[in-house]
């Protein structure tokens, strides 16, 4: 059984003043048989961290890495160091990195590789843009990201992961694929590990990304291997990824009452 997830990527927003108010609303909630993960920017993670009193939420960075020892990488934070900070997830692999920082898929698996070691849970971003969705490439394009995860992770690394498919075109733009569409591409993942190994295949969780909203998280979350959400725009607000974290909660069976 797959416990469900929903993370929240605040990107390059939010303040203080978001941190105190996702958890004070999270205190309220109890969130067993569900995970909410909360990913603001690396300078509010200690803050978040000392706010997250009862621990309701679990705090996650944006980015990390690629390097896992102390060095001369100005400007980077090592998995370890995330670890000193209290992260328990890392988002590797967004399409935002992946565009705006050059990151090609060998550096996505470096990073995710130097998580898994420090003990933090990478959270692998795959998704195909605009131009191979409408040429019906989708699924090769996102099997050929994760095939390279694979590779560098092995099968003991990536049972230590989680994928996140967020199609590059319904990343901020208010389109998502439609609940069937994110499905299928979830089912070929893990068609494609069952290749490799049946365990990992229906183990690994695998979150749908991409203007996700309380008005389609519902249907989304009711397909059969989609595990939650990674959540945007809407994460940044407390009562809509509320919402979306009951949302998941409802279409799992999981608690968070
Ligand atoms: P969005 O972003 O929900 O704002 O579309 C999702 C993401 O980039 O992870």
């Amino acid at each position: 059984m797959r416990k469900p997830l929903v993370a929240g990527n605040w990107k390059m927003n939010g303040s203080i003043e978001t941190v105190k108010v996702i958890t004070k609303a999270f205190a309220k909630v109890e969130s067993d048989g569900i995970e909410v993960v909360v990913c603001p920017p690396s300078a509010y993670l200690s803050a978040l961290h000392a706010a997250n009193q009862p621990k309701r939420v679990v705090v996650g960075a944006q980015d990390v890495s690629a390097y896992s020892a102390f060095g001369a990488y100005t400007g980077q934070v090592s998995a370890p160091m995330l670890v000193d900070l209290g992260c328990r997830y890392v988002i590797v692999g967004h399409s935002e990195r992946r565009t705006l920082c050059h990151e090609d898929d060998e550096t996505v698996a470096k990073k995710a590789l130097a998580a898994v070691n420090a003990g933090v849970t990478p959270i692998i971003c795959v998704g195909e843009s605009l131009a191979e969705y409408k040429a019906g490439n989708s699924i090769n394009i996102v099997l050929g990201q994760v095939e390279v995860v694979l590779n560098a992770l092995g099968v003991s690394g990536m049972q230590k992961a989680v994928l996140a498919y967020e199609p590059v075109w319904a990343i901020g733009t208010g389109l998502s694929a439609s609940p069937q569409e994110a499905n299928a591409v979830h089912a070929a993942i893990r068609a494609f590990l069952a290749k490799t190994d049946n365990h990992l295949a229906d183990n690994i969780r695998i979150l749908y990304g991409g203007s996700v909203k309380p008005e389609n998280a519902g249907d989304l979350f009711q397909e059969p291997d989609i595990d939650g959400g990674l959540i945007g725009g809407a994460s940044l607000n407390a009562g809509a990824f509320l919402t979306i974290c009951e949302a998941a909660k409802k279409a799992k069976h999981a608690s968070i009452s």
